[in-house]
């Protein structure tokens, strides 16, 4: 049996100052094409967290103005400064995500590189979390005294719209669910990873939304900045990321999100089914043989396209590509019985036809969906 950590002598335990790094906070400052504002950012943020050990983690993104080299500069003779440069890619919560993951501070907070959060917040927010008294503590617009600062109308009432849309999926209310500015235990990070979507602008979101138990929360209340240098990156590819991420949260609370792939790719396959089959009877009379012929082909394509997005994490490649299509060819066969008897039967109790029909339909796809998942991509 292997050792466990707690039989080994004392003097192995794992001392908790070297894995922070010596750090107390790590600040995580995402940027791209931020040029004019990372040394503002830095001066003030050596200012307001004066007496508390942390660093300065930038994310960088490919800016194409200097951004990085900026950065070095800054850095120049700091270990408490550096910066993660990532390669062709982009997405702020990713960025923030990969930030996080960086660091070995207990805790990690995180503020916008353009200099509109407030930073003088920070100090508070580090503390709400280290001394235990939330998992995460936010910086909100939109709690009493917090202000969104000048922004022009459409812009205020969009963000009011996303959070209210956001009460959806949240099982705590929270004022601010949006903001950019917070502090988070980096444990609590650690243990989510593995259900963060990492897309899109909204990191907050997508943390407090990925819990399995609702997050400690605390909100401090603060004044959004305008912006003096660059450009906001948000715009409407950022509002579609959003709504898409709302709907995976509303899906993957009330439906596995691996059956909802499996019947979307078995809707599409439906409609090569019927593709297939008008071409076949162009050609030919049989109405058996293209039927066959369609059928044949419809399995393979849901064979092809299930391997590679529903089950893309055990996906089968090679000899064992072949088995699996005959594996799956047997399941749907089984399935089509299934679906088949399960008809009859509700019409023999006179349900309507098409009440039978779809009755068959769904416990067929039901039967394809477990089958395939125990044997044609059973986990190895
Ligand atoms: N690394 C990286 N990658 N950084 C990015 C990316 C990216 O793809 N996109 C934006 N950033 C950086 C910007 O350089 C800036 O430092 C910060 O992330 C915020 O981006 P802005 O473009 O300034 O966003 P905003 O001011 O419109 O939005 C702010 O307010 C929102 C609430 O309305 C941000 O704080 C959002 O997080 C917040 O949700
Ligand atoms: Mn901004």
């Amino acid at each position: 049996m292997a050792t466990r950590f707690a039989e080994l002598p004392e003097e192995f335990a794992p001392e908790p100052v070297a894995v922070s790094g010596g750090y107390d906070l790590a600040v995580v400052v995402p940027t791209r094409n931020e040029a004019g504002n990372v040394a503002r950012i830095v001066a003030s943020l050596d200012v307001a967290l004066r007496g508390t050990r942390f660093e300065i983690l930038f994310v960088d993104d490919w800016s194409t103005d200097g951004t990085a080299a900026a950065i070095a500069e800054l850095a120049r003779g700091r270990a408490d400064i550096r910066v993660l440069r990532r390669f062709g890619r982009s997405g702020l919560a990713s960025a923030v995500v990969e930030g996080m993951m960086a660091t070995m501070a207990p805790v990690v907070a995180v503020i916008d590189g353009d200099g509109q959060h407030d930073e003088r917040l920070l100090p508070r927010l580090h503390k709400a979390v280290a001394n235990g008294a939330a998992d995460v503590a936010i910086g909100s617009r939109y709690c009493a005294d917090g202000s969104t600062g000048v922004w022009n109308e459409r812009r205020l009432r969009a963000s009011r719209a996303a959070t209210r849309l956001s009460r959806l999926v949240l099982r705590t209310p929270v004022a601010d669910p949006m903001s950019g500015l917070f502090a988070i235990r980096r444990d609590a990070v650690d243990a989510l990873l593995p259900r963060l979507s990492g897309r899109g602008f909204k990191i907050l979101f997508d943390l407090l939304t990925s819990a399995p138990e609702p997050l400690r929360i605390v909100e401090l209340p603060y004044r959004f900045r305008l912006r003096e240098h660059g450009d906001s990156k948000l715009g409407p590819a950022v509002a579609i990321d959003y709504l898409v991420t709302i709907l995976d949260r509303l899906v993957r609370r009330y439906l596995p999100s691996r059956l909802v792939m499996f019947a979307g790719v078995g809707t599409l396959g439906l409609g090569i089914h019927l593709g297939v089959l008008r071409a076949m009877l162009a050609a030919q009379p049989s109405f058996a043989r293209a039927q066959a012929v369609a059928v044949a082909v419809a399995i393979a394509f849901n064979f092809v396209a299930n391997n590679a997005v529903t089950f893309r994490d055990r996906r089968l490649s090679g000899w064992r590509l072949v088995a699996g299509l005959a594996s799956f060819y047997a399941v749907c066969g089984l399935g089509a019985l299934a679906n088949v008897g399960a008809g009859a039967v509700l019409f023999a109790h006179h349900q309507r036809w098409w009440v039978s029909g779809v009755a068959g339909a769904v416990v067929g796809s039901l039967w394809n969906f477990a089958a395939s998942t125990l044997v044609t991509w059973r986990r190895r």
